[in-house]
């Protein structure tokens, strides 16, 4: 309890947490080229990215462009801004909000690309509401995503990737849907980077299977 508070003393100290009382977290939306990163390099947004090591691990891999880690929980955003300050990296910022209110920060359009990475996969049928892949948090994402932006969804939940498989089937604003069952023997693995997330690792560990598919939205 006692590392929480103090990793929330310093999220609210910090310049690339950005959260609720912070001056730029009402004035972010359509202005975090200008406001934060000061350049106009593409923008990737991490949701659900606890620590944030694909905000981390693609900020190193990629200094020409912008990443943006998503979580509500600041102890674990705390993690991954505080590699990143630690190693000065000056394209990567954490927002912490719900992100059923992420049409409040970010402009239509204004998102180069999306990473959901390991989302709870919530069994229930009577939660299916809070699936981050359910139709109403994709309708969210096409707002924000440009149209020629990818959406890349990893987990190794089976049941979660099943369901998101057919709620993108039955869509008809969806696009060059590519997925594997089997990310790590897969082809399409060097577009994981290697990046591993801590969620991942638990699971891949108990021997699941770390499923992967990406897709773009239709104009
Ligand atoms: C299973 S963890 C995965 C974390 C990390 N991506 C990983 O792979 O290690 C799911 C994360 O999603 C966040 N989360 C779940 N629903 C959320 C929501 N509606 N808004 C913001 N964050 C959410 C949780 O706080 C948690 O950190």
């Amino acid at each position: 309890m006692r590392s929480k508070l103090k990793r929330f003393a310093e999220n609210a100290e910090a310049a690339n947490v950005i959260q609720p009382g912070k001056p730029l977290f009402d004035k972010i939306k359509g202005h975090w080229h200008e406001l934060y990163f000061k350049n106009k390099n593409p923008l990737t947004v991490e949701m659900a990215c606890g620590r944030g090591e694909y905000t981390t691990g693609l900020a190193r891999l990629f200094p020409q462009r912008n990443y943006v880690g998503v979580d509500i929980k600041g102890d674990r955003i705390w993690k991954g801004a505080r590699l990143a300050r630690q190693e000065g990296m000056q394209n990567v910022a954490f927002l912490r909000i719900l992100i059923h209110h992420v049409l409040d920060y970010f402009a239509e359009n204004e998102v180069d690309e999306i990473w959901l990475t390991f989302p709870d996969p919530q069994p229930k049928d009577r939660h299916e509401k809070r699936r981050l892949t359910h139709p109403r948090f994709l309708d969210m994402y096409k707002v924000i995503l440009q149209p020629d932006g990818w959406l890349r969804f990893k987990t190794d939940n089976t049941g979660l990737f099943t369901y998101t498989l057919e709620v993108l089937q039955a869509r008809p604003d969806i696009r060059d849907l590519t997925y594997t069952f089997d990310l790590y023997e897969s082809p399409l693995q060097e577009e994981h980077y290697g990046i591993t997330t801590r969620y991942e690792q638990m699971f891949a560990a108990q021997g699941e299977k770390i499923k992967y598919l990406k897709f773009r939205f239709k104009d």
